[in-house]
């Protein structure tokens, strides 16, 4: 199985890369090829809105986002990768959501239909509904683009750098290993 995460924390010894790394390297383990993508060193715009990418998929943002979209493509299982910030996903994440409408066609149907997705997320509260709204919006935008949800993996109480708890981290190996 081909996976590729969208790193969209811009710490990389931080607590989403504990889950990150749980998670890929029990996939690493299985035989899959896992590719992880450090969104915050990468140049990529803000999506301008104006659907010149709907006939044929491209983009005229000239920049970081043709790989990844390269890489997407080429992936069975796409991995949404984030801290909660304000509520919602970093920036950074949310910046490839947008351009993923490149993905939609004029008739809306998504040019990325079956693959997986697969979110982690950390956040310092210890209340989990702190997830939902992030939760409920990569639910929708999966949906509009036809990929399934095949699992979320979480941690609460991420406060300080590093302190995902043993709980979650075998958690994501589990669901690591349940997909392949
Ligand atoms: C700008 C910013 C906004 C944040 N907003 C929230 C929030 O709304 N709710 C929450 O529980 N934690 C919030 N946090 C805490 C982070 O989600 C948490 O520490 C996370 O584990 C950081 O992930 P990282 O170590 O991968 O960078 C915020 C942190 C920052 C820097």
């Amino acid at each position: 199985m081909k996976t590729v995460i969208l790193f969209g924390s811009p710490r990389k010894d931080g607590n989403t890369i504990q889950l990150s790394d749980a998670f890929s390297q029990k996939l690493k383990e299985k035989g899959c090829d896992v590719r992880i993508i450090y969104l915050n060193d990468l140049n990529i715009r803000p999506c301008q809105g104006c659907l010149t990418c709907s006939p044929e998929g491209v983009c005229r943002i000239n920049d970081d986002m043709k790989d990844i979209r390269k890489y997407i493509v080429e992936s069975d299982l796409i991995v949404y990768a984030t801290p909660v910030y304000w509520s919602m996903p970093s920036s950074q994440l949310k910046l490839v959501i947008d351009r993923s409408i490149a993905f939609i066609d004029t008739e809306y149907n998504s040019r990325i239909k079956g693959k997986k997705a697969v979110t982690i997320m950390t956040c310092a509260d210890e209340n989990k509904d702190t997830f939902l709204i992030t939760k409920d919006m990569f639910k929708r935008a999966f949906d509009f683009l036809g990929i399934s949800y095949v699992g979320s993996i979480d941690a609460t109480g991420c406060t300080e750098k590093g302190v995902v708890n043993k709980e979650s981290i075998e958690r994501a190996a589990q669901i690591a290993e349940s997909l392949v």
